[in-house]
């Protein structure tokens, strides 16, 4: 873990992969040395995710395995509720960071309340951390100054060089809280990006490699997924790219606001 970063880098993302295809994905990364593997209930792949961390070698503690409540769960003990059923279907005896996956839309159910039932869940041994997802600059200020907030470890949010979340990520680091950033690779568009290739071929890497590096390089946890060893080999070594602050530059101006998770009940962004 980075002196810096509350979570370890990388994180293996597990968004969209199912049974047998999970399985073998997480299996895979605990095996070139993740450490840190990024699921949520809304992922409905939970049980599995488990299951190929029961069937490997490392240990529970040197593990860090990241779980998120939905935004349906957030009244009454839903928090509290979900957290639990997390757990059985992990079949851990407790998670390492839970995340808040989305603010409440329009505020129905407000935030101290679930942020407080986020931090009973701390508290109560469930987790070791707490953190949120998709919130704004306004709805960090009001996270951590709820009852409990102070606990909050890490914003979770989409970060790659169509959409650098500037504001928001210095937002975030200034109040002291760690950045997570999800869809790295824009979901596999960073690929096809003409400035990210260019620059790949200078360093002998991959432009999805360059994506990942100019994200860390922000002091940003990143969280690809992939269903290939080879390319969580790579993502794996993409840490290791020293990128010039003119290559920095360069792709800081690919940035066009070009949001990939914006469902209807998302806040209004920043
Ligand atoms: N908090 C939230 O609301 C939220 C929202 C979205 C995502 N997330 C988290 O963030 C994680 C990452 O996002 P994501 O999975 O949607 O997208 P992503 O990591 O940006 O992209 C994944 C895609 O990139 C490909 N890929 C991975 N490494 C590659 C490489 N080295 N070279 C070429 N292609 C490569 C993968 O294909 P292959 O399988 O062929 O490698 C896959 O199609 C998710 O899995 C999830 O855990 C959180």
């Amino acid at each position: 873990m980075s002196a810096n970063l509350s979570l370890p880098q990388p994180g293996l993302g597990t968004f969209r992969l199912q049974d047998d295809v999970v399985i073998a994905s997480v299996s895979s990364a605990l095996e070139l040395g993740y450490r840190h593997i990024d699921t949520a209930s809304f992922y409905n792949n939970e049980e599995a995710v488990g299951k190929a961390i029961a069937a490997s070698d490392v240990e529970r503690e040197s593990l860090f395995v990241t779980t998120k409540v939905w935004h349906e769960h957030l009244a009454g003990d839903g928090v509290i509720e979900s957290v639990k059923a997390s757990l059985q279907r992990l079949g851990l005896e407790y998670l390492d960071l839970v995340l808040i996956h989305w603010p409440s839309p329009h505020d129905e159910v407000p935030m101290e309340h679930y942020i407080a039932k986020l931090n009973e869940t701390r508290e109560a041994g469930l987790t070791r951390h707490i953190g949120i997802s998709n919130f704004t600059m306004a709805q960090v200020d009001r996270a951590l100054a709820c009852p409990g907030g102070e606990h909050i470890i890490t914003n979770q949010i989409e970060v790659h060089p169509f959409l650098a979340n500037k504001a928001l990520v210095e937002h975030c680091q200034s109040k002291g809280l760690t950045v997570t950033g999800y869809m790295p690779l824009a979901v596999g568009k960073v690929m096809q990006e003409p400035v990210l290739q260019e620059i790949a071929d200078r360093y002998q890497a991959t432009a999805a490699q360059v994506a990942l590096a100019w994200v860390a390089q922000r002091n940003i946890v990143v969280i690809p997924s992939s269903t290939k060893s080879s390319h969580q080999k790579a993502n794996l070594e993409a840490l290791e790219l020293q990128l010039s602050d003119a290559d920095m530059q360069a792709i800081n101006s690919l940035d066009c606001d070009d949001r990939i998770a914006n469902p209807d009940f998302a806040p209004s962004w920043d």
